[in-house]
């Protein structure tokens, strides 16, 4: 049992985190400045300090007496970022430089790091390792970088221990339903077919259909929310048995494909869709696919979920 700081624990991640950590007997605090994340989120048993990452004395404050912190607080907009880097600079970096300043502060020695495939930027080779080169290719990506980097000067020189977990593309909702709060404006590829299934926009496009994968269109390895919650859990474990650092790639190891998870979409909503084939997305990579090995064998972990279906029937599940 650990008292954890979970930052960003209102969001859509962080929620998941956070009721994880309950199932599992921790103390939760969760520090949040509802800028995306949502009130509803909150469980009772968690307690909550609505604050800001950039509120160097409120974050100091909250973080006293924690065992470990969970860093989830960031701007997320692949695309956003590359309008606003200035903006993704205060937010991601600036604020990650206050949570470990705070760490400092309070002599809390444990950090477990929400970090993204987008380090790696297009894929070497497949599926990626974390042997894979970090080479971002959107100052989003570029963020979650600098901060793993930025974490590791912290583990030398100041005794921080860090584990990065490296998100590929974050799917579904608890299957219990205990979230309440979706996810607000996503711009993600699933949210986006949920928003036309219930006609809350009209059809949606496919980027792409002349790449050379299974079917023409992008893959990507689905992970559920829930495992993904699991390994944070985990993480926190480990950090408070050894003392060593980690950047662990969260994946299923399965690529799916766009028209794949639109079929599976169809079957499980049991509706056609209304959708348009569109020329390719910027900056999109064909494939993206995790090789989870290390994190398997560090956090031993596996996902739950597999079966794309029932990954999208959670999400369903939530719309309904
Ligand atoms: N897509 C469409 N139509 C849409 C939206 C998406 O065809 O309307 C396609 C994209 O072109 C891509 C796939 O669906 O091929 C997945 O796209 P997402 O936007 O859902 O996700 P990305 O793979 O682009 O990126 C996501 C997160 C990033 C993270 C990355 C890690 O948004 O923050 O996963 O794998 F870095």
């Amino acid at each position: 049992m650990a008292k954890i700081l979970v930052v960003g624990g209102a969001g859509y991640i962080g929620s998941h985190v956070v009721l994880e950590l309950l199932d599992k007997g921790h103390i939760v605090t969760i520090y949040d400045n509802l800028s995306t994340g949502q009130e509803i989120n909150l469980p009772q048993k968690a307690a909550f300090i609505k604050g800001d990452i950039l509120d160097f004395e409120s974050l100091t404050k909250a973080m006293e007496g924690a065992d470990a912190v969970i860093h989830l607080a960031a701007k997320k907009a692949v695309g956003e970022s590359m309008e606003k880097p200035d903006y993704y600079a205060s937010n991601n970096i600036a604020g990650s430089v206050n949570i470990l300043n705070a760490m400092l502060k309070t002599n809390v020695k444990h950090i477990v790091f929400s970090s993204s495939a987008a380090v790696y930027g297009m894929p070497r080779y497949l599926p990626i390792d974390e042997k894979h080169e970090k080479n971002p290719i959107n100052f989003y990506g570029y963020t979650k970088s600098l901060i793993e980097d930025l974490m590791a000067w912290y583990a030398d020189l100041k005794g921080i221990n860090y584990i990065a977990l490296r998100y590929f593309n974050a799917v579904g909702y608890d299957s219990a339903k205990r979230i309440k709060g979706k996810e607000k404006n996503p711009q993600n590829l699933l949210p986006i077919i949920m928003d036309a299934a219930t006609s809350r926009r009209d059809g949606f496009l496919i980027f792409g259909s002349d790449y050379t994968t299974k079917d023409g269109t992008c893959e990507r390895d689905y992970i559920h929310v829930s495992d993904l919650a699991t390994a944070h859990e985990k993480a926190i474990l480990k950090l408070m048995s050894d003392a060593q650092s980690y950047r662990l790639n969260l994946g299923t190891g399965k690529a799916v494909s766009v028209q794949e998870m639109v079929n599976a979409a169809e079957y499980v909503i049991g509706k056609k869709l209304d959708y348009k084939y569109a020329p390719r997305r910027a900056g999109d990579p064909a494939v993206l696919v995790a090789n989870s090995e290390l994190a398997r064998q560090v956090l031993d972990w596996a996902p739950k979920y597999t079966d794309i279906k029932e990954i999208i029937e959670t999400t369903w599940n939530m719309e309904k």
